[in-house]
């Protein structure tokens, strides 16, 4: 085992929020050191925090170790460095803008219709309350809800800086940054992306907007789990997941594919857990009451059979979808089902900081 080998593995490692160069082409390998039965790679990021650095040591330390022969130790280390800028100005503009962002999670779900756009706008007003710096990309390029959930439809981002390398400032309210493709598109008119269009539009929801600083920035994955969608979800510089679920027992397959796109050794980000949205139903009069229309306890059996922690339980209730249409997410109040949303932000929080 020669250093230069160690270079060649982990020159497959790329970044996916520096238009998947390899770390090696992107200068981020600082050094490594073969000795006797042990590799030590030191890995060198920028001063502002890089929200793929775990991601990135995982993944050099993965290729390594499926490459030197077994029984190897591997060392991955880290130092923060100012990096060199960028040649192309274009990908300069682009990191500059996610490089100020602390987290960056996907929202995502195995199938449509489950309430992924429902819980991503509370979480991102939930974790606003709780007093982070919060955005959520709406990268629903098929059907986006933001505009709608928010009542922000007709709202207009403006555009900052040179034409072709623009940066667009997200619409602020209710204490968060939002974006959608919905900003683009005259009201009422469909919207019809497909493959490499939809690709680079979901980019741009991402990349080409001003954040600003940001605690978290949540992003409301399209739905469907395909390979196309696969190849979109390995493209977008996310830290990791939450998917969102109902509990019936058929929902279970759907997690599965859920899970796997993350899982997949071509993506590979963690989830950092389940939400089991539609727990039961509360009828309005009766708050007190609830009923367990898809079964009991679904949620929590489907994390367990997944290893992943179930982050929240969040009932059926008129109000949430009223809400929704109104664009005024149920998480500003203070009935029960706006406590339920502070709480999985809590947990949240707590499971992102402890990867
Ligand atoms: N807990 C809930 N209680 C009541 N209604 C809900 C709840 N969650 C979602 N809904 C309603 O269900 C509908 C679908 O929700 P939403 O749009 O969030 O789902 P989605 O998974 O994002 O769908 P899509 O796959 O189309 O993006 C909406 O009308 C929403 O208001
Ligand atoms: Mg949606």
């Amino acid at each position: 085992m020669t250093e230069k080998e160690v270079f060649d593995w982990i020159s497959q490692v790329q970044h996916p929020g520096r238009d998947d160069k390899d770390i090696v082409t992107l200068g981020m390998v600082e050094e490594v050191v073969v000795s006797e039965g042990k590799v030590t790679v030191t890995l060198a990021f920028g001063k502002r925090p890089d929200p793929l650095k775990n991601y990135l040591v995982g993944a050099v330390r993965a290729a390594i170790y499926r490459q030197a022969p077994g029984g190897t130790e591997v060392e991955v280390k880290t130092v923060v460095k100012e990096a060199p800028k960028p040649k192309n100005p274009a990908l300069d503009l682009n990191l500059d803008q996610v490089n100020e962002v602390g987290h960056i999670i996907g929202v995502a779900s195995g199938k449509g219709g489950v309430g992924k756009s429902t819980v991503a706008v509370n979480l991102a007003v939930a974790l606003a309350r709780l007093g982070y710096r919060v955005g959520l990309a709406d990268a629903d390029v098929y059907g986006p809800s933001v505009p709608i959930m928010t009542a922000t439809e007709g709202f207009a981002p403006e555009a900052e800086g040179e034409e072709g390398h623009e940066l667009f400032i997200p619409i602020e309210k209710y204490g968060v940054k939002w974006m959608s493709i919905g900003y683009f598109a005259p009201a009422g008119q469909a919207l019809i992306w497909r493959g490499p269009m939809a690709c680079s539009a979901l980019k741009q929801m991402i990349l080409q907007v001003k954040w600003g600083p940001l605690d978290y920035l949540l992003i409301d994955m399209p739905p469907g789990t395909g390979d196309i969608h696969i190849s979109l979800v390995g493209d977008i510089p996310m830290e990791g997941a939450v998917i969102v679920t109902t509990p019936q027992d058929v929902a279970l397959a759907d997690v599965e594919k859920g899970v796997n796109m993350f899982r997949n050794p071509s993506v590979n980000r963690p989830i950092f857990g389940l939400v089991e949205n539609m727990a039961w139903f509360t009828p309005e009069a009766h708050p007190e009451e609830k009923y367990y229309l898809f079964g009991k306890d679904g949620g929590a059996t489907m994390a367990e059979h997944f290893g992943i922690p179930l982050l929240g339980q969040i009932p059926l209730v008129q109000s949430i979808r009223e809400a929704g249409d109104q664009g005024e997410p149920v998480a500003l109040g203070t009935r029960p089902d706006s406590l339920a949303f502070l709480e999985l932000a809590q947990k949240l929080v707590a499971a992102v900081n402890k990867e």
